[in-house]
């Protein structure tokens, strides 16, 4: 079983990219974030405020020890945190592909402008909390990830393409 897992930064693109890469590859398509939603029937900014942030980790976690038992290849969007946990590294290698969407923190703070729902950029100083936490989040998605693909400057379609053409096989 070959998912195709897409890891990095908040507004590094996984979401709009993986509804692409899964109509291209008519694979089903999951989003981590969208699917604990679901789950818990509560927004993540709930629970992050409710639970804490180790809660919404282990709800993650446990979302992806599920995923590892899935039959049928998926298109998985994770949570920007996800791959930077280390424990979880092991995992995701086994899912199948997995696809580091690079950024630069320019483009997360453009692309991220006028959005307001990441709890861990609430507050002021987003700049400096964008550079520091993808500053010490960089070497954990590199060492999670079996593929990268630099984002900045390109469209989603672009990078979709650019992922089918690196991961086949
Ligand atoms: C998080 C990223 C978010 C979401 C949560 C925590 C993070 O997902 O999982 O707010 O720790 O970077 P996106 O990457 O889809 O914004």
């Amino acid at each position: 079983m070959k998912h195709k897992v897409l890891i990095g930064f908040m507004g590094s693109g996984k979401t709009s990219v993986s509804r692409i890469l899964a109509e291209s590859l008519g694979l089903g398509l999951l989003d981590t974030d969208e699917e604990i939603e679901r789950l818990q029937g509560r927004t993540v900014s709930d629970i992050f405020a409710e639970d804490g942030e180790p809660a919404f980790r282990q709800m993650e976690r446990e979302l992806l020890m599920r995923l590892s038992l899935e039959k049928k290849p998926l298109v998985i969007a994770t949570g920007g945190g996800l791959a930077a946990q280390p424990e979880n590294r092991q995992l995701l290698k086994k899912l199948g592909d997995v696809i580091y969407l690079q950024v630069r923190p320019e483009t997360v703070l453009s692309r991220l402008a006028d959005d307001s729902s990441r709890p861990l950029l609430q507050g002021g100083g987003r700049e400096e909390k964008v550079k520091t936490l993808l500053a010490i989040r960089q070497p954990a998605y590199e060492a999670a990830a079996t593929c990268c693909v630099c984002t900045d400057g390109k469209s989603p379609r672009q990078i979709a393409e650019e992922i089918m053409e690196r991961t086949k096989k």
